[in-house]
């Protein structure tokens, strides 16, 4: 925990006050600032005292890069290799593969010296080895840390027998291990420049109560947070895609999953921890931002003045340029 953090978590304790009385403070105390956004680009400006940090959020990329490894798994895997074979670059509209933009904006991350890569999900159409071989140099040749969650596509193997969950904790162990850094696949924080990265694994929609219970831990430790997941929280408004602690969320909305052969849905939708987890999120006084992919279109919204930045999909080679600074610096 920084200094400046443990002081203020002292003289809330004396007071007799919790973290989360942090909204009781006055405005220069408070953890968020300001917020501005223009295109691609997001400015956050925190009372925390961080370094300035510039930030890369890449989401869907939608890789399909498989090797002899993949023969056994194309019954499973066909569909998505067949997608997102060609795509027009989001500023220019050249026509480019998913790897070439993938290529491209990590080039441009290494020009422009960015600080960090958070990365959230569906980098890959199926959880291929030679795909995650492949990202990983790719991101080591950057030398720029990174923190990885996965989306329903990474793990996923269409067809496959099991549940969502139990596909999840297969392929992550099997194939996606290296993309966590020895962390583990289901939750993980990265500290960095004084900014904690915490990233939560919401590929099936759902929680877990260990992840709501890391998150809550995470809240506690006071550290400015930034939440990477890879389906966006529920916002009144939006569609589906917007399905973690969506209360339509369920068997009865689940209009994909012929198509994508997996189960359906929970009967009856989700479960008390995942909205509990809402809850918890959407009340952080020390939450910067969520990251979040998954509908393929940039969007942002707020809800108790905490934002959601949803990026649009990587396949474009589509980024979200995230600058954090310090109003102290
Ligand atoms: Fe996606």
């Amino acid at each position: 925990m920084k200094r400046r953090n443990f002081i203020n978590a002292a003289a809330l304790a004396g007071l007799g006050l919790t973290f989360t009385s942090f909204e009781l403070l006055p405005e220069r105390k408070k953890i968020r600032g300001t917020f501005s956004s223009n295109k691609n680009k997001v400015s956050i400006y925190t009372n925390a005292p961080v370094k300035p940090t510039r930030i890369f959020h890449i989401t869907d990329t939608h890789l399909s890069i498989d090797d002899e490894r993949g023969v056994k798994y194309q019954e499973f895997s066909k569909r998505m290799a067949g997608a997102y074979k060609s795509n027009s670059h989001f500023q220019t509209e050249v026509e480019y593969s998913t790897k070439e933009n993938f290529e491209q904006t990590l080039e441009l991350a290494k020009e422009q010296a960015i600080d960090f890569l958070a990365l959230t999900g569906d980098i890959f159409s199926f959880p291929s080895e030679a795909a995650v071989e492949w990202v990983l140099q790719k991101l080591n040749d950057t030398g720029i840390p990174f923190a990885y969650v996965a989306g329903n596509h990474d793990w996923h193997y269409e067809g496959m027998k099991g549940s969502s969950q139990k596909l999840r904790e297969t392929w992550t162990e099997k194939h996606l291990k290296p993309m966590y850094q020895q962390n583990s696949p289901l939750y993980a924080a990265y500290d960095f420049n004084g900014i904690r990265f915490v990233c939560i694994d919401n590929s099936t929609f759902e929680i877990q109560s260990e992840q709501l219970d890391f998150f809550k831990s995470q809240v506690k430790s006071g550290s400015p947070l930034i939440l990477l997941m890879h389906i966006p929280l529920f916002m009144p408004g939006r569609t589906m895609g917007y399905g973690c602690a969506n209360p339509k969320w369920g068997e009865k909305t689940d209009k994909n999953f012929e198509v994508e052969r997996r189960e359906k849905w929970r009967k009856g939708g989700h479960t008390k921890v995942t909205f509990e987890f809402y809850d918890e999120v959407f009340t952080a006084p020390n939450l910067l931002t969520i990251l979040a992919g998954h509908t393929h279109r940039p969007a942002i919204d707020f809800k108790n003045g905490i934002p959601q930045i949803v990026s649009g999909h990587n396949a474009t080679a589509y980024f979200t340029d995230l600058i954090i600074n310090s109003l102290a610096n």
